[in-house]
């Protein structure tokens, strides 16, 4: 039995407020979740990407270390649309299709398996999920009925049909002017019943911004406890060669009785700020700093120069963020960050947990990687006559080879 697969992202992500499939989870970004666990499946001989046409060069160049990915095309106005698009760049020889939704990033390898080996025997396969709630049938808000919850499930995918089968179906529909929301109602509607396997509550569809908090506490804990294929992904990448790169990055800032402390994107309550040309946010400019050195990049000041209005006043934490973004694109993990705030006052203790955690979010990576700490320079020095704020970073960064 031949397989191909066809990924759809090209809906809008109107729910959601952004286009899903390039959200980061993680360390990547949403479609590479199911393009990397459909191309570990061997029976998938290769994959159609469906996507937003504004998007498809960025897409390509995304997945082009997929050997697998043989068409990055446009999709359509209504899903199905997308999926028929996709369907149609299947060679005619190949007898399956898997459809799945990018909007789906954490299928697992084993429910791919699982729908293979069914599709192949029933000659259809649609993912499920029962419920376990009790179900109401409501009609303007009054309960009309309870129905029988052994008897519903809930459509994911992947779903898989044979290509001419989805064929026919999507010439049916188009010709009847019929949009439907899955390739099992758009069979079903041929008098066809497709065969059902059950899902997996992980098997989330991300559509609102709700959801990928969930989606990424799925994440946390499989990397975090090792549960699962996460591990195993995490298991196998740790075997190939891992480098290791360590950055430094220093700064210091004299006060100014005019402008508001920012530190580590906290706004402190303090009774003087910091002088610069951004938001002055000391401790930002040295996390950027290391995290630029340990990518061997220039530092902060050539990226981000204070003669360019543009900078005047940003929120240190959009430069972190833009920095993160250089280097995860350059395929960089942050492993750890530890961080030193030098400074007579402010008492750097009551802010740390909340900075930990605005540094946290910004990076996509768990706080138990960060570290902080503040000290006083025994009225020594410009700290300690409290002229300014010297701050001290230091990041690890791995890549693998
Ligand atoms: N999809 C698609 N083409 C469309 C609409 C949707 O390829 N014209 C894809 C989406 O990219 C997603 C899947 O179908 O992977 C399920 O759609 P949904 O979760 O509704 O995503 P969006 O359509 O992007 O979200 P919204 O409806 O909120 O705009
Ligand atoms: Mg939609």
């Amino acid at each position: 039995m031949s397989v191909w697969s066809v990924i759809v992202a090209a809906g809008k992500g109107e729910r959601f407020g952004s286009y899903k499939p390039l959200l980061k989870i993680g360390d990547r970004y949403m479609l590479e979740y199911s393009v990397e666990t459909i191309s570990n499946n061997k029976r998938i001989e290769g994959i159609v990407v469906v996507c937003l046409s504004s998007y498809i060069q960025t897409i390509r160049e995304l997945l082009k270390k997929y050997e697998k990915v043989k068409y990055v095309i446009p999709g359509g106005q209504f899903r199905q649309d997308s999926v028929r698009k996709g369907v149609l760049k299947v060679p005619e020889n190949i007898e399956f299709v898997m459809v799945h939704d990018a909007a789906r990033p954490f299928v697992s390898e084993d429910i791919i398996e699982r729908a293979i080996n069914a599709a192949m025997e029933k000659g259809s396969c649609v993912v499920c999920l029962g419920v376990n709630d009790t179900v109401k049938r409501v009609e303007n808000n009054l309960i009309k009925e309870t129905l029988d919850r052994n008897s519903i499930f809930l459509a994911q995918t992947p779903q898989i049909f044979r290509r001419q089968d989805l064929i026919c179906a999507f010439e049916n529909a188009t010709a009847k002017r019929l949009v439907f929301t899955d390739e099992s109602s758009l069979m079903e509607f041929q008098g066809f019943y497709p065969y059902m396997i059950p899902g997996d509550k992980t098997n989330i569809k991300i559509t609102y911004p709700d959801d990928l908090l969930l989606a990424k506490s799925f994440l946390k804990e499989s990397l975090d406890l090792g549960l699962s294929e996460k591990e195993n992904y995490e298991d196998s990448k740790a075997k190939r060669e891992r480098n290791y790169f360590i950055g430094i990055g220093e700064d210091i800032h004299s006060f100014d009785k005019e402008r508001p402390l920012y530190l580590g994107g906290v706004l402190i309550p303090f009774d003087k700020g910091l002088k610069g040309h951004s938001d002055a946010d000391v401790l930002l400019h040295a996390l950027i700093d290391a995290l630029l050195g340990a990518a061997g990049m220039d530092d902060i000041g050539t990226l981000f120069p204070d003669t360019d209005p543009k900078y005047q006043g940003i929120s240190s934490l959009t430069l972190l963020h833009n920095v993160s973004t250089i280097i995860y694109s350059k395929g960089f993990k942050i492993q750890n960050i530890d961080m030193v705030v030098f400074a007579e006052k402010p008492k750097i203790r009551p802010y740390k947990a909340e900075i930990i955690s605005v540094i946290s979010n910004v990076l996509s990576i768990d706080k138990t990687k960060i570290n902080l700490k503040g000290k006083t320079a025994e009225g020594l020095g410009f700290v300690g006559k409290e002229e300014g704020i010297y701050a001290k970073a230091v990041v690890l960064l791995t890549k693998e080879g």
